[in-house]
Protein backbone atom coordinates (compact mmCIF):
# COMPACT_ATOMS: atom_id res chain seq x y z
CA UNK A 1 0.00 0.00 0.00
CA UNK A 2 0.90 3.83 -0.14
CA UNK A 3 2.11 5.65 2.90
CA UNK A 4 3.92 8.43 3.78
CA UNK A 5 6.73 7.66 6.37
CA UNK A 6 9.89 9.66 7.65
CA UNK A 7 12.67 8.15 9.38
CA UNK A 8 14.44 11.84 10.96
CA UNK A 9 12.94 14.41 12.63
CA UNK A 10 12.15 18.16 11.03
CA UNK A 11 9.74 19.87 9.20
CA UNK A 12 7.45 18.80 6.19
CA UNK A 13 10.35 18.00 3.72
CA UNK A 14 11.15 14.50 5.91
CA UNK A 15 8.01 13.06 5.03
CA UNK A 16 7.84 10.68 1.49
CA UNK A 17 5.83 8.62 -0.52
CA UNK A 18 6.61 4.97 -0.12
CA UNK A 19 5.52 1.73 -0.92
CA UNK A 20 5.26 -0.39 2.36
CA UNK A 21 2.72 -3.67 3.56
CA UNK A 22 -0.57 -3.17 4.87
CA UNK A 23 -0.33 -3.71 8.35
CA UNK A 24 -1.03 -6.73 10.03
CA UNK A 25 -4.26 -7.28 12.16
CA UNK A 26 -3.67 -7.99 16.23
CA UNK A 27 -6.24 -8.81 18.53
CA UNK A 28 -8.31 -5.78 19.28
CA UNK A 29 -7.71 -3.79 16.04
CA UNK A 30 -10.09 -3.45 12.69
CA UNK A 31 -7.71 -2.40 9.39
CA UNK A 32 -9.70 0.67 8.14
CA UNK A 33 -9.37 1.61 4.20
CA UNK A 34 -8.90 5.18 4.40
CA UNK A 35 -10.81 7.29 1.68
CA UNK A 36 -10.54 10.81 3.39
CA UNK A 37 -7.65 11.87 5.91
CA UNK A 38 -8.15 15.44 7.83
CA UNK A 39 -4.25 16.74 8.77
CA UNK A 40 -4.16 18.62 12.56
CA UNK A 41 -1.98 21.09 13.53
CA UNK A 42 -0.40 18.36 16.24
CA UNK A 43 1.21 15.99 12.57
CA UNK A 44 3.18 19.30 12.06
CA UNK A 45 4.47 18.92 15.74
CA UNK A 46 4.55 14.96 15.23
CA UNK A 47 7.08 14.80 12.49
CA UNK A 48 9.05 17.42 14.08
CA UNK A 49 9.61 15.37 17.66
CA UNK A 50 7.50 17.70 19.72
CA UNK A 51 4.08 15.76 19.76
CA UNK A 52 2.74 14.13 23.19
CA UNK A 53 3.03 10.71 21.09
CA UNK A 54 6.58 10.44 19.71
CA UNK A 55 7.79 8.61 16.54
CA UNK A 56 9.32 5.28 15.90
CA UNK A 57 10.99 5.07 12.76
CA UNK A 58 9.95 4.60 10.01
CA UNK A 59 6.57 6.09 11.26
CA UNK A 60 3.59 7.64 9.55
CA UNK A 61 2.07 10.57 10.80
CA UNK A 62 -1.43 11.26 10.35
CA UNK A 63 -4.31 10.88 13.68
CA UNK A 64 -7.62 10.81 12.09
CA UNK A 65 -9.19 9.82 8.74
CA UNK A 66 -12.50 7.96 8.10
CA UNK A 67 -13.31 5.03 5.25
CA UNK A 68 -14.33 1.57 5.36
CA UNK A 69 -13.60 -1.17 8.03
CA UNK A 70 -11.40 -3.89 5.35
CA UNK A 71 -11.17 -6.19 8.24
CA UNK A 72 -11.78 -6.91 12.00
CA UNK A 73 -9.47 -8.65 14.54
CA UNK A 74 -12.01 -11.84 15.88
CA UNK A 75 -11.95 -10.55 19.64
CA UNK A 76 -14.01 -7.21 17.93
CA UNK A 77 -17.58 -8.09 17.89
CA UNK A 78 -19.09 -5.05 17.61
CA UNK A 79 -17.45 -3.79 14.77
CA UNK A 80 -17.72 -5.16 11.04
CA UNK A 81 -15.94 -5.07 7.35
CA UNK A 82 -17.96 -2.55 5.44
CA UNK A 83 -19.29 -0.23 8.30
CA UNK A 84 -18.44 3.43 7.47
CA UNK A 85 -16.14 4.78 10.09
CA UNK A 86 -13.71 7.86 11.86
CA UNK A 87 -11.33 7.29 14.33
CA UNK A 88 -8.58 8.90 15.80
CA UNK A 89 -5.23 7.08 15.51
CA UNK A 90 -1.73 7.48 14.76
CA UNK A 91 -0.56 6.33 11.21
CA UNK A 92 -3.38 7.67 9.30
CA UNK A 93 -1.40 8.88 6.19
CA UNK A 94 -1.90 5.41 4.33
CA UNK A 95 -4.10 3.71 2.15
CA UNK A 96 -4.87 1.40 5.63
CA UNK A 97 -4.23 1.84 8.98
CA UNK A 98 -4.56 -0.34 12.13
CA UNK A 99 -6.78 1.27 14.51
CA UNK A 100 -7.93 0.22 17.99
CA UNK A 101 -11.54 -0.47 18.00
CA UNK A 102 -12.14 1.41 20.74
CA UNK A 103 -11.19 4.55 18.95
CA UNK A 104 -13.46 3.73 15.93
CA UNK A 105 -17.05 5.61 15.64
CA UNK A 106 -19.03 4.22 13.26
CA UNK A 107 -21.07 7.74 11.16
CA UNK A 108 -23.69 8.01 9.80
CA UNK A 109 -25.44 7.12 6.74
CA UNK A 110 -25.76 10.94 5.71
CA UNK A 111 -22.43 12.14 6.53
CA UNK A 112 -19.98 12.00 3.56
CA UNK A 113 -16.12 11.13 4.52
CA UNK A 114 -15.09 14.49 4.74
CA UNK A 115 -17.38 16.13 6.98
CA UNK A 116 -16.69 12.21 8.79
CA UNK A 117 -12.40 12.55 8.40
CA UNK A 118 -12.65 15.95 9.99
CA UNK A 119 -14.65 15.59 13.55
CA UNK A 120 -12.83 13.05 15.77
CA UNK A 121 -10.14 15.71 16.80
CA UNK A 122 -10.95 19.20 15.31
CA UNK A 123 -14.84 19.58 16.15
CA UNK A 124 -14.65 16.76 19.21
CA UNK A 125 -12.02 19.04 20.86
CA UNK A 126 -14.25 22.33 20.29
CA UNK A 127 -17.78 20.69 21.15
CA UNK A 128 -15.79 18.96 24.49
CA UNK A 129 -13.98 22.77 25.61
CA UNK A 130 -17.50 24.35 24.99
CA UNK A 131 -19.76 21.52 26.78
CA UNK A 132 -17.59 19.28 29.08
CA UNK A 133 -14.62 21.60 30.28
CA UNK A 134 -16.69 24.49 30.16
CA UNK A 135 -20.53 24.80 30.12
CA UNK A 136 -21.23 27.11 27.81
CA UNK A 137 -24.64 29.41 28.07
CA UNK A 138 -27.01 31.70 25.94
CA UNK A 139 -25.41 34.98 26.34
CA UNK A 140 -21.70 34.20 27.31
CA UNK A 141 -18.93 36.00 25.38
CA UNK A 142 -16.39 33.74 23.63
CA UNK A 143 -13.03 34.18 22.46
CA UNK A 144 -12.20 31.50 19.52
CA UNK A 145 -8.59 32.51 18.59
CA UNK A 146 -7.33 31.32 14.71
CA UNK A 147 -11.07 31.43 14.36
CA UNK A 148 -10.43 30.93 10.55
CA UNK A 149 -8.28 26.96 11.14
CA UNK A 150 -10.11 23.45 11.81
CA UNK A 151 -10.63 23.83 15.24
CA UNK A 152 -11.60 27.43 15.72
CA UNK A 153 -14.24 27.66 12.89
CA UNK A 154 -16.11 24.26 14.33
CA UNK A 155 -15.89 26.12 17.90
CA UNK A 156 -17.53 29.23 16.69
CA UNK A 157 -20.33 27.10 15.21
CA UNK A 158 -20.75 25.14 18.44
CA UNK A 159 -20.76 28.28 20.50
CA UNK A 160 -23.31 29.91 18.37
CA UNK A 161 -25.70 27.34 18.17
CA UNK A 162 -25.26 27.42 21.84
CA UNK A 163 -26.60 31.21 21.79
CA UNK A 164 -23.39 32.31 23.02
CA UNK A 165 -22.03 35.83 21.76
CA UNK A 166 -18.53 34.58 19.76
CA UNK A 167 -15.23 36.91 18.98
CA UNK A 168 -12.82 35.29 16.91
CA UNK A 169 -9.57 36.12 16.09
CA UNK A 170 -7.48 35.50 12.88
CA UNK A 171 -3.97 36.86 11.52
CA UNK A 172 -5.27 38.57 8.17
CA UNK A 173 -8.32 40.38 6.34
CA UNK A 174 -8.87 37.49 4.20
CA UNK A 175 -9.86 35.10 6.64
CA UNK A 176 -12.74 38.17 7.89
CA UNK A 177 -15.50 36.72 5.73
CA UNK A 178 -15.54 33.23 6.23
CA UNK A 179 -15.26 33.19 10.35
CA UNK A 180 -18.32 36.32 9.66
CA UNK A 181 -20.24 34.11 7.73
CA UNK A 182 -19.96 30.42 10.28
CA UNK A 183 -21.54 32.99 12.54
CA UNK A 184 -18.57 35.07 14.95
CA UNK A 185 -20.27 38.53 16.15
CA UNK A 186 -17.06 39.67 15.82
CA UNK A 187 -13.50 39.33 13.74
CA UNK A 188 -10.38 41.08 15.21
CA UNK A 189 -7.44 40.85 13.05
CA UNK A 190 -5.16 40.28 16.42
CA UNK A 191 -1.92 40.62 14.45
CA UNK A 192 -2.87 44.36 14.17
CA UNK A 193 -5.01 44.97 16.67
CA UNK A 194 -5.55 44.47 20.29
CA UNK A 195 -8.31 41.67 20.97
CA UNK A 196 -8.19 42.20 24.60
CA UNK A 197 -9.30 45.64 24.14
CA UNK A 198 -11.83 44.99 21.36
CA UNK A 199 -13.18 42.15 23.97
CA UNK A 200 -13.63 44.69 26.84
CA UNK A 201 -15.24 47.37 24.07
CA UNK A 202 -17.76 44.87 22.53
CA UNK A 203 -18.78 43.51 26.29
CA UNK A 204 -19.06 47.10 27.84
CA UNK A 205 -16.44 46.52 29.96
CA UNK A 206 -16.89 43.19 31.38
CA UNK A 207 -14.99 40.50 29.76
CA UNK A 208 -15.05 37.19 28.22
CA UNK A 209 -16.46 34.56 29.57
CA UNK A 210 -14.68 31.98 27.81
CA UNK A 211 -11.50 32.05 26.35
CA UNK A 212 -10.38 28.79 23.77
CA UNK A 213 -6.57 29.31 23.07
CA UNK A 214 -4.45 27.19 21.17
CA UNK A 215 -1.93 30.20 20.38
CA UNK A 216 -0.23 30.42 23.42
CA UNK A 217 2.50 32.89 23.99
CA UNK A 218 1.11 35.70 21.89
CA UNK A 219 -2.63 35.47 23.07
CA UNK A 220 -2.39 33.79 26.77
CA UNK A 221 -1.50 36.80 29.18
CA UNK A 222 -3.26 39.35 27.75
CA UNK A 223 -6.48 36.17 27.36
CA UNK A 224 -6.15 36.25 31.53
CA UNK A 225 -6.38 40.23 31.24
CA UNK A 226 -9.45 40.50 29.13
CA UNK A 227 -11.74 37.23 31.10
CA UNK A 228 -14.81 38.48 32.96
CA UNK A 229 -15.32 37.53 36.60
CA UNK A 230 -15.82 34.23 36.75
CA UNK A 231 -13.82 33.94 33.24
CA UNK A 232 -12.56 30.67 32.11
CA UNK A 233 -9.01 30.33 29.43
CA UNK A 234 -8.73 27.02 28.11
CA UNK A 235 -5.14 25.93 26.90
CA UNK A 236 -5.38 23.43 24.32
CA UNK A 237 -2.28 24.45 21.79
CA UNK A 238 0.69 26.41 21.21
CA UNK A 239 1.47 27.00 17.66
CA UNK A 240 2.89 30.42 18.71
CA UNK A 241 4.93 29.18 21.29
CA UNK A 242 4.61 28.10 25.08
CA UNK A 243 3.35 30.43 27.01
CA UNK A 244 4.91 31.76 30.23
CA UNK A 245 4.34 30.45 33.25
CA UNK A 246 1.79 31.92 35.29
CA UNK A 247 2.22 33.21 38.96
CA UNK A 248 -1.38 31.44 40.41
CA UNK A 249 -2.37 34.71 42.61
CA UNK A 250 -3.01 36.23 39.58
CA UNK A 251 -5.91 34.20 39.23
CA UNK A 252 -7.39 35.66 42.68
CA UNK A 253 -8.92 39.31 41.48
CA UNK A 254 -11.29 38.60 38.96
CA UNK A 255 -11.74 34.56 40.32
CA UNK A 256 -11.17 33.47 37.08
CA UNK A 257 -9.59 29.81 35.87
CA UNK A 258 -7.48 28.59 33.42
CA UNK A 259 -7.40 24.94 32.55
CA UNK A 260 -5.95 22.67 30.03
CA UNK A 261 -7.26 20.44 27.49
CA UNK A 262 -6.74 17.38 25.07
CA UNK A 263 -9.23 15.37 22.81
CA UNK A 264 -7.39 12.34 23.41
CA UNK A 265 -7.80 11.35 26.71
CA UNK A 266 -11.89 12.15 26.21
CA UNK A 267 -12.33 8.82 24.52
CA UNK A 268 -12.29 7.01 27.75
CA UNK A 269 -14.10 9.31 29.54
CA UNK A 270 -17.04 7.48 28.06
CA UNK A 271 -20.48 9.15 29.03
CA UNK A 272 -18.50 12.44 28.01
CA UNK A 273 -17.23 11.20 24.44
CA UNK A 274 -21.27 9.42 23.84
CA UNK A 275 -23.15 12.72 24.63
CA UNK A 276 -20.26 14.34 22.34
CA UNK A 277 -21.08 12.66 19.59
CA UNK A 278 -24.61 12.55 19.97
CA UNK A 279 -24.76 16.37 20.09
CA UNK A 280 -22.13 16.62 16.94
CA UNK A 281 -24.34 14.33 14.81
CA UNK A 282 -27.24 16.44 16.06
CA UNK A 283 -26.08 19.81 15.19
CA UNK A 284 -24.49 18.54 11.84
CA UNK A 285 -27.85 17.10 10.59
CA UNK A 286 -29.83 20.36 11.76
CA UNK A 287 -27.31 22.35 9.54
CA UNK A 288 -25.95 24.25 12.33
CA UNK A 289 -22.35 22.81 11.95
CA UNK A 290 -20.44 22.33 9.09
CA UNK A 291 -16.70 22.17 8.55
CA UNK A 292 -15.06 24.33 5.37
CA UNK A 293 -12.77 22.27 3.70
CA UNK A 294 -9.68 24.58 3.01
CA UNK A 295 -8.39 22.20 0.63
CA UNK A 296 -7.62 18.79 -1.02
CA UNK A 297 -4.05 17.19 -1.79
CA UNK A 298 -3.38 13.56 -2.90
CA UNK A 299 -1.62 11.87 -0.30
CA UNK A 300 1.76 12.21 -2.54
CA UNK A 301 1.29 15.73 -2.17
CA UNK A 302 1.34 15.56 1.88
CA UNK A 303 4.83 17.74 2.28
CA UNK A 304 3.10 21.08 0.74
CA UNK A 305 0.00 20.05 2.40
CA UNK A 306 1.78 20.23 5.51
CA UNK A 307 3.51 23.47 4.43
CA UNK A 308 0.22 25.62 3.59
CA UNK A 309 -1.09 24.66 6.76
CA UNK A 310 2.10 26.05 8.27
CA UNK A 311 2.04 29.11 6.67
CA UNK A 312 -0.86 30.64 8.40
CA UNK A 313 -3.05 31.11 5.06
CA UNK A 314 -5.29 27.93 5.06
CA UNK A 315 -8.77 27.95 6.52
CA UNK A 316 -11.18 25.11 7.43
CA UNK A 317 -9.67 21.48 7.65
CA UNK A 318 -6.93 20.54 5.03
CA UNK A 319 -7.56 17.04 3.35
CA UNK A 320 -5.17 14.05 2.10
CA UNK A 321 -7.09 11.46 -0.21
CA UNK A 322 -5.25 8.37 -0.53
N1 LIG B 1 -5.36 19.82 22.77
C1 LIG B 1 -6.00 19.15 21.81
O1 LIG B 1 -6.60 18.11 22.05
C2 LIG B 1 -5.98 19.70 20.41
C3 LIG B 1 -6.72 19.07 19.40
C4 LIG B 1 -6.71 19.63 18.13
C5 LIG B 1 -5.96 20.77 17.87
N2 LIG B 1 -5.22 21.33 18.86
C6 LIG B 1 -4.46 22.56 18.62
O2 LIG B 1 -5.39 23.49 18.10
C7 LIG B 1 -4.77 24.35 17.17
C8 LIG B 1 -5.53 24.32 15.87
O3 LIG B 1 -5.34 23.06 15.26
P1 LIG B 1 -5.85 22.83 13.77
O4 LIG B 1 -5.38 21.47 13.39
O5 LIG B 1 -7.30 23.14 13.70
O6 LIG B 1 -5.00 23.88 12.94
P2 LIG B 1 -5.48 25.22 12.23
O7 LIG B 1 -6.17 26.07 13.24
O8 LIG B 1 -6.22 24.87 11.00
O9 LIG B 1 -4.09 25.87 11.83
C9 LIG B 1 -3.30 26.48 12.79
C10 LIG B 1 -3.63 27.97 12.90
O10 LIG B 1 -2.94 28.49 14.02
C11 LIG B 1 -2.82 29.88 13.86
N3 LIG B 1 -1.50 30.32 14.32
C12 LIG B 1 -1.29 31.20 15.30
N4 LIG B 1 0.01 31.41 15.48
C13 LIG B 1 0.66 30.65 14.57
C14 LIG B 1 2.02 30.47 14.25
N5 LIG B 1 2.99 31.12 14.92
N6 LIG B 1 2.33 29.62 13.27
C15 LIG B 1 1.38 28.94 12.61
N7 LIG B 1 0.06 29.09 12.87
C16 LIG B 1 -0.30 29.94 13.85
C17 LIG B 1 -3.02 30.17 12.38
O11 LIG B 1 -4.24 30.92 12.22
P3 LIG B 1 -4.13 32.53 12.20
O12 LIG B 1 -2.99 32.81 11.27
O13 LIG B 1 -5.43 33.03 11.72
O14 LIG B 1 -3.81 32.89 13.60
C18 LIG B 1 -3.16 28.80 11.73
O15 LIG B 1 -4.03 28.80 10.64
C19 LIG B 1 -3.31 23.87 17.05
O16 LIG B 1 -2.51 24.66 17.90
C20 LIG B 1 -3.39 22.44 17.55
O17 LIG B 1 -2.16 21.98 18.05
C21 LIG B 1 -5.22 20.82 20.12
Amino acid sequence: MKAIQFDRLGGPEVMELREIPVPELRSGTVLVRNRVIAINYGDTFFIRGTYLVKPKFPDTPGMEAAGEIAAVAPDVTHLRAGMRVAYIGMGAYAEYTLIRASRVMPIPDEMDYEQAASFPIAVLTAWHMLHSCHETKPGQTVIVHSAAGGVGIAAVQIAKAADARVLGTVSSEEKFEMVRKFGADWVVNYETHDFAEEAMKVTGGRGADLILDAVGKPTFEKGLGCLAPLGHLILYGRAGGAPDPINPLALFGKSIKVSGFAVTMMYALTDHHRRALEDVFRLEREGKLTVPIGGRFPLAEAVNAHRYLESRRSTGKLLLIP
